[in-house]
């Protein structure tokens, strides 16, 4: 990398805990190769220090910032302008701090999602899909799904509740998407499955203490005309996909969108267009072999 020098713009991570983080890694990975003259940081900030913490970054002159846990929902709050994906979650992953000082609130785990889809030659319009979950990783799946106008996508998620709250939240964006809530037993799940032509795990099923289990254990369910999808990127391969994986469906795990949603706050800090199967395939290599979560 060149030297620091005067002109060296800073972008950062803010969240609590940031220790584990893999963006530091995975943004100077791409600031050093695109040969950008940036360096990116882990900003420890605790709770109630997030509007001190954005404003001050905002008066250093940082250029951008990540926002993670536990801060996506209040970072939305303060700021001045949100795109339209950020609205509809109601939540943000990142901070632009445009030329007159100015807040703008995006998110990109959307994007993430739908281009690593398309790293694999999928396209959610006219599509069954269906999604575990209702967390702020569903949200992210759900809106792309939407957005690219999937034909239905079947909701289910162990608290119906939650599920019901992020539907609504999509309502309006394609009227024509069949948004169905479901709850996670009771009725013929396992045909739903295996009539989705894409299936995603977006609870955290698989990772931390519930590390070797899965949100769904039929394998039977799972066949070769299927994308089944794993957000999570630790341990790997889950259980969830390996399940998939011996069933023959074609299984895609959570370090492509974890890399792709970077890449998205990038592209809209710099102006500059990053995303390649190239790219990700680059900085999977860099990245993998490391345990460590975003
Ligand atoms: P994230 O932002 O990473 O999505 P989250 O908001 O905590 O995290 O959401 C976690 C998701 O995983 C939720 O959908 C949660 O289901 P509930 O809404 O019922 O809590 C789901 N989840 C977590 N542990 C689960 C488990 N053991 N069985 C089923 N679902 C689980």
């Amino acid at each position: 990398m060149d030297r620091i020098d005067t002109e060296t713009k800073v972008l950062g991570l803010v969240g609590d805990p940031v220790s584990e983080s893999l963006s530091p890694r995975l943004h100077n990975r791409v600031i050093e190769k695109s040969g950008l003259n940036y360096r990116y940081f882990a900003f420890p900030v605790r709770k109630g220090g997030l509007k001190q913490a954005i404003h001050g970054a905002r008066e250093l002159g940082v250029k951008g910032l990540n926002v993670t846990v536990p801060h996506k929902k209040e970072a939305a709050e303060l700021m001045d302008l949100l795109s339209p994906s950020a609205t509809a979650m109601g939540a943000i992953n990142t901070v632009i701090f445009t030329d007159d000082g100015k807040l703008k609130g995006d998110n990109t785990d959307w994007r993430g999602f739908t281009e690593s889809l398309k790293l694999h030659g999928f396209t959610p319009e006219g599509k069954s899909c269906l999604v575990f979950g209702a967390g702020g990783g569903a949200a992210g799946v759900v809106f792309g799904l939407v957005r690219e106008g999937a034909e239905r996508i079947d909701l289910v998620n162990r608290t119906e509740a939650k599920a019901g709250k992020l539907a609504r939240r999509m309502e309006g964006i394609s009227p024509g998407v069949k948004l169905e809530v479901r709850p996670i037993s009771g009725y013929d799940l396992g045909k739903r499955i295996e009539n989705s032509e894409l299936v995603v795990n977006a609870t955290s099923v698989g990772m931390g203490s519930t590390e070797g289990q899965s949100i769904w254990d039929d394998s039977s369910n799972f066949h070769s005309e299927q994308i089944v999808y794993d957000l999570v990127y630790q341990s790997l391969p889950t259980e969830f996909l390996e399940l998939a994986a011996a069933a023959g469906a074609e299984t895609i795990d959570g370090l492509a969108m974890l890399i792709l949603q970077g890449l998205g706050s990038l592209e809209l800090w710099t102006g500059r267009d990053f995303t390649s199967s190239r790219m990700v395939d680059e900085l999977r290599e860099y990245l993998g072999g490391d345990g460590s979560r975003e």
